[in-house]
């Protein structure tokens, strides 16, 4: 069993604490790889942000579940030295499980340093998916790991979960669902959906705030997650499509929603998508611009920065979790 504490992780209550206070989200970035992983805690750090490093099954699969956890690890020991260089503050980081399927992978994650996980329970009926997370509450809070649940059904695919329209959340399920299975943080189904399609051009993308308002007006202060949050930059499809790609036209979740739904409880923003458009687009155009290039540090190395500028920009201007990690590390007395 290796304890998160030792290497550098944090849980999330103190994050979700303060963001419900100060009304802005920390951001939940998915990473695969090294570059994506360098992007995102370099983003944070310039802009003292506390962050949620998070990985999926899949992503455990793809990297491999032992090779993701050193990396995790060495990426805190990188954003210690670097802050030091730079005299400049710490931020604290968890490393979170994305979407867990079952009791023994969130336990394969708590006893590789995971300080955080998901048990994504909401394909099932209400009792069952209740049962499931209380079960993994159980185990994680023996070691103060803290634990997201979920209830209602994102369009568009969950790992390998798929589903073609929304299941909103009930706001008169939460209550129950939250005092029975004992979650620190509930992700919640109001129009929000995974990958890089989820509006069709002409359809009007709305987030359904007033769910929020009406489940908010029922756990009041409770921190709430939001998924499939990727708002789909328009200039990244378009350089990808000018560079040989083939991406239809698709309408992500608007910005400005966003920032107005981090104001409010929602203190967790799970954001994947844009990112892999990000580095696809700067991919995509190194190889046309230069089609002799064959290192893969210099196409890899300037998407791993278009990468961090685009972090750095959420986290200014729609997460509003820049400038926060301070507050966060004080209430955690570090
Ligand atoms: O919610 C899904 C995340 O974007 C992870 O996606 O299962 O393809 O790694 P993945
Ligand atoms: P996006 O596909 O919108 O980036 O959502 C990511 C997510 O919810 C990860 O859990
Ligand atoms: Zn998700």
């Amino acid at each position: 069993m290796i304890k998160y504490r030792t290497l550098g992780f944090v849980n999330t209550k103190d994050m979700f604490a303060v963001a419900v206070k100060e009304e802005f989200a920390v951001p939940a970035y998915n990473f695969n790889n090294m570059e994506q992983l360098q992007a995102i805690v370099m983003g944070c750090l310039e802009t003292q942000s506390p962050v949620i490093i998070q990985v999926s099954k899949g992503a455990r699969d793809y990297a491999d579940r032992t090779l993701l956890s050193y990396m995790a690890q060495g990426a805190v020991e990188m954003m210690k030295r670097e802050a030091k260089a730079r005299k400049i503050s710490e931020i604290p980081i968890a490393l979170h499980l994305d979407h867990g399927d079952s009791l023994e992978t969130c336990i394969s994650c708590i006893e590789s340093g995971f300080s955080s996980v998901m048990i994504d329970g909401s394909h099932l009926p209400h009792q069952e998916n209740a049962e499931l997370t209380r079960e993994v509450v159980e185990y994680a809070h023996k070691y103060d790991i803290t634990v997201e649940g979920e209830i209602g059904v994102l369009a568009g695919v969950e790992d390998d979960v798929s589903s073609l329209t929304h299941t909103y959340t009930e706001p008169e399920d939460v209550q129950d669902f939250v005092s029975r299975t004992g979650v620190d943080s509930l992700a919640i189904a109001i129009g929000t959906s995974h990958g890089a399609f989820k509006f069709k051009p002409g359809q009007k993308p709305e987030i359904r705030l007033d769910i929020l308002h009406e489940i908010e007006k029922r756990i009041p202060g409770f921190p709430i997650v939001l998924h499939g949050s990727s708002s789909v930059p328009q200039d990244a499809v378009e350089t990808i499509n000018k560079n040989g790609g083939k991406l239809k036209d698709s309408i992500g979740i608007p910005e400005d929603q966003l920032r107005n739904a981090a104001r409010s409880a929602v203190c967790k923003i799970n954001i994947d998508s844009d990112g892999r458009l990000v580095m696809t687009a700067k991919i995509r155009e190194i190889f046309s611009q230069k089609p002799a290039e064959f290192d893969p540090r210099k196409y890899l190395g300037p998407a791993r920065d278009a990468l961090r500028e685009m972090y750095m920009r959420k986290n200014r201007e729609v997460l509003g979790s820049a400038d926060r990690a301070a507050a966060i590390l004080a209430l955690a007395g570090r």
